[in-house]
């Protein structure tokens, strides 16, 4: 079993939450679309979300960039269901981005043939040294974040890069996540969210002090910058000077 953090996380992330309050969802997603598309041409490693709000920004990455022979494509979280199931993130990627390509990224697949312990312990060891540029993540409705969930044990995580998960909302299935150490390497960590779903959730994860209710809230880059890009909607519930 991993070990787990014994202390409370931190209450109040020092670090503060860049927000960018894009006009609508497409907008939101042409900025997250500049921020892949800018690792495209300097090279270097991705980490992808899943769900359904990133799909227009990697449409618009790919119409923008075809070339991503130097970038290495990870991915924040994966639901154990075959790869060309429609709930599967890899299959999200392949088909809005990869499948627009030229030259493709080096991809790299949560193995999820595996039972998801073992796929969260070989994700582990390959993720181990690699440098994160660039951190893309979602927001769920709960506040959750990857496949890292309200109240869950992987929250408390220190010594992993990647564990099993329960999924606290749809898809009920088993879930295989990067844990917060590893999220929180990313010299750039990027929140998208948009939709007045969202604002109460986004409220909670760049307004209020960190809670292990909203997991959201507790990622933040160590190493850099974090950014939460939001529609009007979805930051409706923001201060402009929340941090
Ligand atoms: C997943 C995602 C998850 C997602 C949120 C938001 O595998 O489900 O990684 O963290 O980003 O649930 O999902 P939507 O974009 O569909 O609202």
């Amino acid at each position: 079993m991993w070990a787990r953090r014994t202390h409370p996380p931190p209450s109040d992330r020092s670090q503060a939450v860049e927000l960018v309050v894009s006009a609508d969802p497409e907008e939101a997603a042409a900025e997250v679309a500049r921020l892949l598309v800018d690792v495209a041409t300097e090279g270097g490693s991705v980490v992808l979300a899943g769900g359904s709000t990133p799909r227009r920004a990697y449409e618009l990455a790919a119409a923008a960039q075809p070339y991503w022979g130097d970038v290495d494509i990870w991915f924040g979280d994966e639901r154990c269901v075959p790869a060309d199931d429609p709930r599967s993130n890899l299959q999200l990627v392949r088909e809005s981005f990869l499948k627009e390509l030229v030259v493709w990224p080096r991809v790299h697949p949560i193995p999820i043939e595996l039972p998801a312990a073992e796929a969260a312990e070989a994700y582990d060891a390959v993720l181990q040294g690699v440098k994160l540029d660039l951190v893309v993540l979602g927001l769920g409705a709960d506040g959750h974040t990857a496949s890292l969930f309200p109240e869950a044990p992987a929250l408390d995580v220190v010594d992993r890069l990647v564990v099993e998960a329960e999924a606290g909302l749809e898809p009920f299935v088993d879930r295989v996540t990067l844990t917060i150490p590893a999220l929180e390497a990313g010299a750039h960590v990027v929140f998208l969210a948009v939709g007045t779903e969202k604002a109460e959730p986004a409220r909670r994860a760049f307004g209020e002090k960190a809670s292990r209710a909203t997991p959201a809230s507790l990622v933040r880059s160590r190493l850099g910058t974090t950014t939460a890009i939001l529609d009007r909607a979805a930051a409706s519930l923001l201060r402009p000077s929340s941090s």
